[in-house]
């Protein structure tokens, strides 16, 4: 089942640059899907309409089925929760601890409800011990934990992601991939744009590549193979599949997308090369 649909919707902003021109996409419920596409492309566009914070001039969003428009947008914001590109659009209150409340606190919950949910939050992002600082004064990537935070204590059925690994150090890149993946396992459905085509080969059930405010494709991570279609998407080979394309002699196909892929075939060339 479609948890979200998108079908070939427009948008333009005021200063009249057209970011969307006729883009359609799915998503089934409970995938991991990774948006890609070059810098302008229209992806964080996009991702702003899944909750209603823009709406398309021309075309259609429905969410479980919904249509998304100023009736729903309520309603959808507590489906969809969505974290901003730029954390310094998201985070403002006075302290890390208040922002991360917010989310939850305008949902109505009662106080234990909301303290337990901001701490686990916060504990999962690494940030508990920045409660109570200012979210103004922190790094950019510290912000964007907090940002992440903020979102998770809200646990909504969709979590949608912009550049969430972006500014973070490996080590956070792990956690959240190991947030990201915890989610999943509780059936949530994950929306992440991103521009790395190696993390998204390693994740992803599915993949969506965007330019030019249209969809150019989107289906498993094996279409990060393709090479006229990353060439046309500016993208690049994830560097499992480069290394293995250019082993010569070895003319795999297909061709490994991730790490554990790549051990296995490794792992078979050793035990073949063995003598009896
Ligand atoms: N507030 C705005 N006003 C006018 N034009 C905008 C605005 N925000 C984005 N754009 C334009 O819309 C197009 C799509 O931008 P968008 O930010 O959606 O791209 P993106 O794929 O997220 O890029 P990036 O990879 O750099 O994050 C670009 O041409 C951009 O310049
Ligand atoms: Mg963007």
């Amino acid at each position: 089942m479609a948890i979200i649909e998108i079908e070939d919707i427009y948008y333009t902003y005021r200063d009249g640059t057209e970011a969307l021109r006729g883009l359609s996409l799915y998503i089934g419920e409970g995938e991991k899907v990774a948006l890609l596409g070059p810098n302008g492309a229209g992806k964080s566009t996009l991702l702003l309409h899944l909750n209603g914070i823009n709406l398309p001039r021309k075309g259609k969003v429905s969410v479980m089925g919904r249509e998304v428009n100023r009736k729903t947008e309520k309603w959808v914001r507590s489906q969809v929760g969505l974290v901003f590109q730029d954390p310094d659009d998201q985070v403002f209150s006075s302290t890390v601890w208040e922002d991360v409340a917010f989310g939850p606190r305008n949902m109505g919950l009662d106080r234990r409800e909301i303290d337990r949910r901001v701490s686990a939050a916060l504990e999962a992002v690494g940030m508990l011990e920045y409660s109570r600082r200012a979210p103004y004064h922190l790094s950019y990537g510290q912000k964007k934990r907090v940002a992440i935070a903020g979102v998770l204590a809200m646990r909504p059925r969709i979590i949608v992601l912009d550049e969430p690994m972006a500014f973070l150090d490996p080590r956070g890149k792990d956690a959240l991939a190991g947030i990201l993946n915890s989610l999943h396992g509780l059936g949530q459905t994950i929306v992440i744009a991103t521009h790395d085509v190696d993390f998204a080969a390693e994740w992803a059930d599915r993949v969506v590549i965007v330019k030019d405010g249209k969809t150019l494709a989107q289906g498993g991570p094996e279409l990060l193979q393709e090479a006229g279609l990353m060439e046309e998407a500016q993208l690049r080979f994830p560097v499992v599949s480069k290394i293995f394309s250019q082993v010569p002699g070895l003319d795999l196909k297909p061709l490994p997308l991730t790490a554990g892929q790549a051990v296995d075939i490794i792992r078979k060339l050793i035990c073949r090369k063995k003598p009896d």
